[in-house]
């Protein structure tokens, strides 16, 4: 049997009258790479935002890590704890590089030597050492937002979810970022769901994929079987580019 790191059952958010998302089912298998996409506006940012809880939604429930204890919606810090999102542009502190990454374990207490530690390991994995002390609002698009990974990648989470987070960056960044990403979801298992409007960045990374259209997701599974056999005409209509988004 699959393992179901989250399981999506009837959700629905809406705005007023509007349902700008609704998702029958959808399983994230964890250590999985699942990839969601779909055109503007299609509800991918707000599917995200619902899993990390920084909404609510308007119907249906998510299981987390296949414990039904931790659907209810009032604040749980322990299940806060192991999802980490990293946005699209990065939002730092008007501090250091070092305080920035170690920001959120200074907020959960961790000890002087660990924080140091991790902040010194993150910092290397994200190839910013040198510059550890330099002010966070001096650093380059692309450095910023690996200083913005570094931050969640200190907070070893269970769950990273990521929106369109290479969406602003050159294709060298783009690049980097990518190779950060499958080193943590390879060497530490790490979950990873992004939001990606780039076909190519899905099919480099993701083991899923979820189409989303309209507010509804259409299709999703194997990467392989969604992006080159996809079974509705909407989703294949995006892979193969007749879709203006
Ligand atoms: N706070 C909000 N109030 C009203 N409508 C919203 C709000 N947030 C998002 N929407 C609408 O929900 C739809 C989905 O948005 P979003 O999830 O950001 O799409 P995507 O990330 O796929 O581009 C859009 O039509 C957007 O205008
Ligand atoms: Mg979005």
């Amino acid at each position: 049997m699959m393992n179901e790191i989250l399981k999506i059952k009837g959700l629905k958010k809406s705005y007023g009258k509007r349902t700008v998302l609704s998702v029958k089912e959808l399983s994230i298998e964890k250590g999985s790479v699942m990839a969601i996409i779909g055109p503007s506006g299609a509800g991918k940012s707000t599917l995200l935002r619902i899993i990390n809880r920084l909404e609510t939604p308007s119907a249906g429930e998510i299981v987390y890590f296949g414990d039904t204890k931790l659907t209810d919606q009032s604040g749980n810090i322990e299940l806060q704890r192991k999802m980490t999102m990293v946005f699209q542009k990065p939002t730092l502190l008007d501090r250091s590089v070092y305080d920035n990454i170690a920001f959120g374990l200074k907020a959960r207490k961790f000890e002087k030597v660990e924080i140091e530690k991790r902040v010194i390991s993150a910092l290397q994995t994200i190839g910013l050492l040198e510059l550890k002390d330099q002010k966070a609002r001096t650093l380059s698009g692309g450095e910023a937002q690996r200083v913005a990974f570094a931050r969640a990648l200190v907070l070893d989470p269970e769950i990273i979810l990521l929106d369109e987070p290479t969406a602003n960056l050159d294709p060298a960044n783009v690049g980097m970022l990518e190779a950060l990403i499958r080193k943590i979801n390879l060497e530490k298992g790490t979950t990873v769901v992004i939001v990606t409007h780039n076909l190519l960045q899905a099919k480099r990374l993701a083991t899923h994929v979820a189409f989303f259209y309209d507010g509804n997701l259409l299709e999703y599974g194997d990467m392989h079987r969604v992006l080159d056999d996809p079974i509705k005409d909407k989703t294949r209509d995006f892979v193969e580019g007749r879709m203006i988004y």
